[in-house]
């Protein structure tokens, strides 16, 4: 687990490099992973460098790689955007951008994970989301994290040649049930269970 920051059952976050670029780039212009992203330009390797670079002096972006413990793979990125400090609220994001990942909880574990740093590190009092009204996987992650759905807005987005909806969704710090305390309690080992 190299630099590890946050660490979960089954991946870990860590800080992205410059190294990270050109996966990361070839997630993010992966058809099957861009079509529920609000992403549409292509990326370059050298457009994603430079953006992972910003990434270190940027005050209002907290982003990190999520990393499958099974094979130590980078396989998605997530990220809490727009932190503002005064009103204490961020936006939430998230892609897992190897698709041979979906459907394993990774996502969900991934938010979770955020979602203990956000209200528990950096005293967040609310995460919000968007997400496309037609994207149900996603939304189901998001309400098994604790996040509700807040309101909808109507053909909000253009998306493979017809609109949808944007579904806007919110956690208050008062809904979050943290992961941490299961989280000791999975990475115990049986002995230490005992104790
Ligand atoms: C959306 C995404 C983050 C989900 O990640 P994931 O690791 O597959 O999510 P999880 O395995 O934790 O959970 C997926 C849930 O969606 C459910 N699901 C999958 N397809 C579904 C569908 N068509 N309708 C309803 N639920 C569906 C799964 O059954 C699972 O719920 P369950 O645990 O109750 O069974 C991932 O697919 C992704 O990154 N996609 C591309 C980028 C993207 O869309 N990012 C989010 C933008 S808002």
């Amino acid at each position: 687990m190299a630099n590890a920051f946050l660490i979960g059952p089954s991946v870990y976050l860590r800080p992205l490099e410059r190294e990270d670029a050109p996966l990361v780039a070839g997630y993010l212009n992966n058809p099957a992973v861009r079509r529920t992203l609000a992403a549409y330009r292509p990326l370059s390797v050298g457009q994603e460098q430079a953006f992972l670079e910003a990434l270190a002096t940027n005050e209002q972006n907290v982003v990190l790689g999520v990393v499958s413990r099974d094979r130590d793979l980078l396989i998605g990125v997530t990220g809490l955007h727009r932190l503002d400090f005064r009103g204490r609220h961020a936006e939430f994001g998230l892609f897992i951008g190897d698709p041979s990942y979906w459907g394993r909880g990774l996502g969900t574990e991934a938010t979770r994970l955020m979602l203990d740093y956000g209200f528990g590190t950096l005293n967040l009092n609310r995460v919000w989301l968007q997400v496309f009204g037609h994207h149900a996987s996603a939304q189901r992650v998001y309400e098994k994290a604790g996040f509700r759905r807040e309101g909808i807005q109507r053909e909000q987005h253009f998306v493979e040649g017809r609109y949808t909806d944007g579904v806007l969704m919110g956690i208050l710090r008062a809904e979050w049930t943290p992961l941490l305390p299961e989280l000791r309690e999975a990475l115990k080992t049986p002995a230490s269970r005992e104790n």
